[in-house]
């Protein structure tokens, strides 16, 4: 910092690389890459460059590292904390280009593929090969495979299957100064040397631009069954998540939502398959999944009689492919129907499991104090929840202040609860500024040296993760 601006020359010398049908200066471009799903923010490039190959990312991150240009990677534009968001103008490396599965190798349950797969066409692909790569994000229908590994994505799977780290075993990625290198092998056990494959998934586009991923699979699985359950307290919907797990089951995803994001997805989504009787406050949606569908009903007959302790209404047990859709959509839909109705600010919470039922009560509790509304919903299974703040008739100036109080004293609970302040959604540049909660000065300057080691100059996604960067 600062960055050089833009100028012809540097034009000029990208569409040399990469072609002038992909260099892109015109507003309806800039502008689409100016924001991403995070509120309602919006900075724009000064250009958008689309490489197609390693070579061309080594050319052009060569030439900005040389020049002192800023670089900010994108995926699809669904991240929820602004990582793909270039803060200080500059270029936009636009990885739609990279859209290829390059390699399925049955044999060892992997796959290589190119960044800018949609994450659903991934699975869709492995799934007619009878192969599994469970990690499902709720933007799955958009969001690419690189963002993925980028923000170490979750999902509601992650309960039982775990998250993206668990399932990346190598990738090749740019450095900042235009090395090409792989971070690790192909294998399932790696004792070799740190672990850069790890450190990559994660760290939000600031330490390379990744170019390949290999992804660890599993085999398909066969059958899975869902079910609603509603409640009539939101806090005895998060204590009987950790009962399920307590005696012995553990679901393939474990949702919890509030009403109001339940009711208003069914509003976005126009559905009215589900009744919502007014003393209704929560669900939580269950899935079982496995090869053998009678142990799967057993399983969800147990999972149902553990619930009935609790004060629930009737259990929905969606028996068609149809309904389990409907459930399934709605729940995915939640984050955009919150986002249509409302300002908001949306926070990634993750507590250990069994603190979830105090979480929520902290939540409600700060929300009485510093005057703010809350939804909340999300992978109850695993203690992730999104707590979607919601500004109503909040004013500006406490928007933009005394819920940033709010929100720290929020944090701070968290920690305290052994959990901390982003679960999927990261740090990016919304987040940075709690990150003082989760990490002291120790902490803190050890992660700036390692983004110094990677990126001495700092071009590579500016503004992120840390405070002042
Ligand atoms: C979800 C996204 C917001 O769980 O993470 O819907
Ligand atoms: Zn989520």
């Amino acid at each position: 910092m600062p960055f050089k601006k833009i100028d012809h020359t540097d034009l000029s010398y990208f569409q040399s690389v990469v072609g002038d049908k992909y260099v892109l200066t015109g507003a309806e471009h800039l502008d689409r890459c100016a924001s991403d799903h995070t509120e309602d923010l919006h900075y724009l490039p000064e250009v958008v460059v689309q490489p197609t190959t390693v070579d061309e990312v080594s050319t052009i991150m060569k030439y900005c590292y040389t020049n002192n240009i800023a670089v900010t990677p994108r995926g699809a534009g669904t991240g929820l904390s602004g990582g793909a968001l270039p803060v200080y103008g500059g270029v936009v490396l636009d990885m739609k280009r990279f859209n290829k599965i390059l390699k399925v190798d049955k044999r060892n349950f992997q796959v290589t593929t190119e960044p800018g797969v949609i994450t659903q066409e991934l699975q869709e692909h492995l799934k007619a090969e009878g192969l599994f790569y469970p990690p499902d994000p709720a933007s799955k229908g958009s969001c690419f495979i690189g963002g993925n590994v980028s923000e170490n994505s979750g999902g509601p799977r992650a309960v039982k299957y775990g998250v993206v780290k668990d399932y990346v075993l190598n990738i090749e990625m740019v450095l900042p100064d235009g090395n090409v290198i792989w971070t690790g092998a192909n294998v399932l056990k790696n004792a070799t040397g740190y672990n850069l494959t790890q450190l990559v998934v994660g760290s939000e586009g600031t330490l390379g631009v990744i170019t390949k991923i290999v992804l660890r699979l599993i085999p398909a699985v066969k059958h899975d069954l869902t079910l609603l359950v509603p409640f009539r307290s939101a806090v005895e919907a998060c204590s009987a998540v950790n009962a399920i797990f307590l005696a012995g089951y553990t679901p393939s995803a474990l949702e919890f939502m509030e009403r109001d994001a339940l009711e208003w997805s069914m509003k976005f989504t126009q559905t009215t398959g589900v009744d919502l009787p007014d003393d209704i406050v929560a669900h939580l949606l269950i899935e079982v999944d496995g090869n053998n569908m009678d142990e799967l009903y057993l399983d969800a007959e147990a999972i149902s009689g553990i619930v009935q302790q609790f004060n629930i209404g009737e259990v929905l047990f969606a028996d068609s492919h149809e309904q389990k859709n409907m459930l399934w959509t709605l729940r995915r839909k939640v984050g955009e129907a919150v986002k249509s109705n409302s300002i908001y600010k949306e926070e990634d919470t993750v507590v250990p499991r069994a603190e979830l039922p105090e979480l929520l009560q902290i939540i409600k509790r700060l929300g009485k104090e510093y005057g703010f509304q809350s939804v909340c919903y999300g992978h109850a299974g695993d203690g992730n929840l999104h707590v979607n703040i919601v500004k109503g008739t909040m004013s500006d100036e406490d928007w933009n202040g005394k819920l940033t109080l709010g929100i720290r004293e929020l944090f701070k609970e968290v920690i305290r609860m052994g959990g901390t302040i982003s679960g999927e959604h990261g740090i990016g540049l919304v987040q940075k500024q709690y990150m003082d909660i989760a990490f002291n000065d120790v902490q803190t300057s050890l992660m700036k040296q390692i983004k110094q080691v990677f990126d001495p100059k700092g071009i590579l996604n500016p503004g992120k993760l840390f405070v002042g960067a």
